[in-house]
């Protein structure tokens, strides 16, 4: 593990080195310490928190407010590891001067180290705006929830020619915009290969295979903390939910029996100022 703050120039000499990348998803202050403790590199406050922890089917809802509020949680959890801020849906699409704005606001309140946003060729022009403005960008192809609507559905992305074709045009077309590591999200392992191979920057795969130059999961996923059955691509670290559960229903049953709190989880006090308020 590289010592000292994790910047895009470790995800450049981790790519050379062939050492790869840990990226997870972090939405608040008790995650983020307990990931940067573990020596993960990277933290991402995905959109995801808009169907991760707000509840929504989606991640369109999800604002440029609700980033920001989650992002500085995030980064006043974290010592190590990069913080990057995912820019929501429509935040980098109406002008140049508003991704920078937007982007702005996640390194200058939110303390994040960099940005996430989906998209290719068709971004660029706002890509290389934010870029320019000192602000590292992360890329994002292959199955990109923003575009649910049009992709219709969460699919593999990428499966035949025209869209393998596509997708490698616009890897390089971001990295032509200059951005420092793209996550490749669904794609077969084949291509994500082929990407990785041709850019110079650090692919960071989820759903993406082994060849990636790094791997990202949802942390929640990962974890097993809602007790669903997980996309195919997640590998459940754990199966936090039952143990979840098992806690929260010894609680209410020893509330509800009087066998919790004992004298054990309480505060004395001395007898001598009993008497007296007794009175
Ligand atoms: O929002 C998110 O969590 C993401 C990851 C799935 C890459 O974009």
């Amino acid at each position: 593990m590289t010592t000292g703050k994790v910047t895009t120039a470790t995800f450049r000499t981790m790519k050379q080195e062939k050492r790869p990348v840990t990226m997870l998803t972090a939405y608040d202050y008790p995650m983020a310490k307990m990931l940067d403790a573990a020596g993960i590199d990277a933290l991402l406050v995905g959109d995801s928190l808009g169907n991760v922890v707000l509840g929504y089917e989606s991640t369109i809802p999800v604002t440029m407010e609700d980033m920001v509020h989650h992002v500085k949680a995030v980064t006043r959890g974290v010592q190590r590891a990069m913080v990057v801020a995912d820019m929501p849906f429509l935040s980098y699409h109406l002008s140049k001067e508003t991704s920078v704005r937007n982007a702005g606001r996640f390194l200058q309140e939110g303390g994040a180290q960099a940005v996430k946003l989906e998209g290719g060729a068709e971004v660029c022009e706002n890509v290389r705006a934010i870029v320019n403005a000192g602000i590292p960008v992360m890329g994002h192809l292959g199955l990109t929830p923003q575009s649910v609507n049009q992709m219709g559905g969460y699919k593999v992305q990428g499966k035949d020619e025209a869209a393998a074709e596509k997708l490698l045009a616009d890897a390089n077309a971001l990295v032509e915009a200059g951005v420092f590591s793209i996550v490749l999200e669904c794609v077969p392992i084949p291509l994500a290969k082929m990407v990785t191979e041709a850019v110079p920057v650090a692919t960071i795969g989820i759903g993406a295979g082994s060849y990636c130059d790094g791997q990202i999961l949802v942390t929640h996923d990962m974890l097993g903390i809602y007790g669903n059955k997980p996309p195919k691509f997640v590998k459940q670290f754990a199966s936090l939910y039952q143990g979840i559960m098992d806690a929260l229903t010894a609680y209410k049953e020893e509330v509800q029996t009087g066998s919790f709190p004992t004298p054990d989880y309480g505060f004395n006090m001395s007898p001598d100022v009993l008497e007296k308020i007794k009175k």
